[in-house]
């Protein structure tokens, strides 16, 4: 079980996040801040200002091989959705609208995790608040918070994941299903989506299974109206190698 405090660091802007920018700064002028100035808005603070990435990246949740996920590295076969997706995360960024929420579903080993990666490294990269949860890891924390026990209380586990700016829900539906997990996610996704804080939730399950699974209420919420579909296509990329 993580402590709290190395969860709370993924989404409060601790001071430790901070860093005097660098004077000579080359990017920012030494201002510590980026800023658009085609559009004429702040997009983010810059690295000179910000705690080294791989410790972001750690306190996020984010996986090891997944903090090498780039937009400008990926398999040229998604390169056009890459490119979206970033148009997507930098009209989020400069605020214009609530976060568009998206559902990255399709079969094993189509690239729905690196996506999602990419993503959450480039809102890193922002100083955006990220946290990334595989979603049997994070129930599991939650019952073990349930512990008598536990040091950590549930509140302790969520409270990140309902107020990042940005949330990866990976592997929904790897979990067995109960009508305890059910309200979990139904949870969640509702809080996330009243605060317009965006998720992008990965899934080997279809629309359809995901109703059958999870019922109405969740298949409500994951629907167009709030959740921007992505299907993934493709031969197993593992297995190709
Ligand atoms: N766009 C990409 N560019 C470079 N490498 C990639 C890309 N997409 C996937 N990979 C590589 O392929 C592996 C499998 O992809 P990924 O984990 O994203 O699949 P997935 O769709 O999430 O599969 P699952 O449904 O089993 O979770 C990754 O760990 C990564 O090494
Ligand atoms: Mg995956
Ligand atoms: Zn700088």
């Amino acid at each position: 079980m993580r402590p709290a405090s190395d969860l709370l660091a993924a989404v409060i802007p601790a001071r430790e996040t901070w860093r005097r920018p660098e004077r000579t700064c080359e990017d920012c002028g030494g201002t510590g801040w980026l800023y658009d100035t085609a559009n004429g808005v702040l997009t983010g603070r810059c690295q000179c200002s910000q705690r080294p990435l791989e410790d972001r990246q750690k306190a996020a949740g984010i996986p090891v091989l997944e903090r090498r996920a780039r937009f400008d590295t990926v398999r040229p076969e998604v390169r056009e959705l890459a490119g979206r997706l970033q148009r997507y995360l930098d009209a989020t960024n400069a605020r214009r609208g609530p976060g568009q929420s998206l559902l990255f579903s399709g079969p094993v080993g189509t690239g729905k995790t690196w996506l999602a990666a990419c993503a959450a490294n480039w809102a890193l990269i922002r100083g955006w608040s990220v946290v990334w949860r595989k979603a049997t890891q994070w129930l599991a924390d939650l019952r073990a918070s349930y512990d008598a026990d536990s040091r950590t209380h549930e509140l302790d586990v969520n409270r990140p994941l309902r107020r990042a700016k940005l949330v990866i829900l990976n592997d929904l539906g790897a979990e067995k299903i109960s009508p305890w997990v059910a309200t979990q996610v139904e949870d969640l996704l509702d809080d996330r989506i009243s605060a317009e804080l965006p998720t992008i939730v990965t899934t080997n399950l279809s629309h359809e299974e995901i109703r059958e699974a999870y019922g109405d209420r969740t298949a409500s919420r994951l629907g167009p109206r709030f959740y921007r579909h992505v299907e993934f296509t493709g031969a197993d990329i593992r297995g190709s190698r």
